[in-house]
């Protein structure tokens, strides 16, 4: 079967690698791809919005399969558009994407189905919001309703952090119109975790636990980004407290769907909190996290095309998935100047050196070839990967590996699985 993948980032990259292990998967064309996922995959300059070249390449290529990897796409009705031509697409159509798109249609139906959450509010009037957050007081959290690639939540600890915040998202547009409207929210406490399941419309089946590590420097703290590492299984979220989350939180959102007659084919992420009353969601992604992906497709043992293709026809109760039991930790390489205004064009080095390290794997999220180097492109840079015997092993292997890579204003933090590894 020929397989379209569209996406560039770390997370299509794991997909690029672990679709390529299939025995049925016979090619795939990536756009636009990366040099990463170029090892597996004829990649093509086509963005991931431009949908007539998008589906004239379905076309050309016969694809038996689309994999949607990022959420601008889905967002703007890719899956729909595909789906009309007669091509089999993994990942949800429009309506359904709207749980990531659009933070007051998923604070709506959290509300509608009784799943945990922060208390919040919407305002579409900056004023407004500015004497909301005087009466409430701080701590409180401000979010941009729309996309803006992980960056649009800012927590506040002061009033005039929060008034900052709203005249930076609101006024200012630093997200663009995803700023138009912002929630403000009760401000929760807790380890997080990023809960991921497969939904095939009626099924739900959760994938193994894992965290992610949001903020740019150690210790949780700074701006936030779109994930700077992350580990999986998080032994924060025992089995009772999986089947919690799938009971309060997966089963009546999808009921919720449902019953609203929107259909969901594809990857469902719950970030959550676990807070000292319970499990409360912060965020659903209607796609696959990046970076928990790099260390789950690590760790995923079945054919993942076996699992997509269940996804799209509807039987997902028909498969199970294995595992590895081994711990597997992902370690992200950013630009000068991520998250703000990032720099490009740095040659990097020393990338086979780290991939030649048994257990490990480099992921590609932001590089291009030049002139025959290959060099930075985007924030997030790469994700360094590997498997351990125990999760320090993981993590060890991770740093290791790192020491190996090279380029200039490379950045990443030293601490991630900090908080599992606390408890061991
Ligand atoms: P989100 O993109 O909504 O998942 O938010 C990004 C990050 O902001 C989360 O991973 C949390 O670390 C933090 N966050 C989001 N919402 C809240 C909240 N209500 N209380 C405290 N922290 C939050
Ligand atoms: N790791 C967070 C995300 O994929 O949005």
């Amino acid at each position: 079967m020929n397989i379209l993948l569209i996406g560039s980032g770390g997370r299509e990259h794991a997909l690029a690698w672990k679709l390529s292990q299939s025995p049925k998967v016979q090619k795939i064309v990536a756009l636009p791809g990366s040099p990463g996922i170029g090892q597996y995959a004829d990649c093509r300059p086509i963005g991931v919005t431009d949908f007539d070249k998008i589906e004239r390449t379905a076309r050309e290529i016969q694809a038996g399969l689309v994999v949607i990897g990022p959420e601008d796409p889905l967002a703007l009705g890719l899956t729909d558009r595909l789906q009309k031509a007669g091509f089999r697409v993994f990942g949800p159509n429009q309506a359904a994407a709207r749980l990531e798109s659009d933070k007051w249609f998923s604070k709506d139906l959290m509300r509608q189905q009784a799943v945990p959450t922060a208390d919040a509010r919407m305002f579409s009037d900056p004023q407004a919001a500015e004497e909301y957050v005087r009466h409430r007081g701080t701590p409180i959290v401000i979010k941009a309703t729309g996309l803006a690639k992980g960056k649009g939540v800012t927590l506040c600890y002061r009033e005039s952090d929060a008034l900052q915040a709203i005249d930076q998202t609101m006024r200012q547009r630093v997200f663009g119109d995803a700023g138009a409207k912002v929630v403000i929210e009760e401000f929760l406490t807790g380890p997080e975790c990023s809960i991921l399941a497969f939904i095939d419309r009626r099924n739900i089946y959760l994938m193994e636990t894992s965290q992610d590590h949001k903020t740019i420097d150690e210790g949780d703290t700074g701006p936030m980004t779109g994930g700077m590492g992350a580990y999986s299984p998080t032994p924060i979220v025992t089995p009772q407290i999986l089947s919690q989350i799938e009971r309060e939180v997966f089963v009546p959102i999808l009921d919720g769907l449902v019953r609203d007659g929107i259909e969901y084919k594809g990857v469902l992420y719950a970030g959550l909190m676990l807070t000292a009353s319970g499990p409360k969601v912060l965020e659903f992604n209607c796609r696959f996290g990046d970076p928990e992906t790099q260390p789950l497709m690590m760790r995923l043992k079945s054919d993942l095309l076996d699992v997509m293709l269940a996804v799209v026809e509807g039987k997902l109760d028909q498969i199970t998935l294995e595992w590895d039991p081994r711990p597997a930790m992902c370690v992200v390489a950013s630009s000068k100047g991520y998250p703000g205004k990032n720099r490009v064009g740095d040659v990097i080095t020393g990338i086979e050196q780290a991939d030649q390290m048994p257990n490990v794997k480099v992921f590609h999220s932001g590089t291009e070839l030049k002139d025959g180097q290959l060099v930075t492109a985007g924030g997030r840079v790469l994700a360094v990967t590997a498997l351990g015997d125990t999760l320090r092993d993981a993590q060890q292997r991770c740093y290791q590996a790192m020491s190996l890579i090279h380029f200039d204003g490379m950045h990443y933090r030293r601490d991630i699985g900090h908080r599992a590894l606390k408890n061991l």
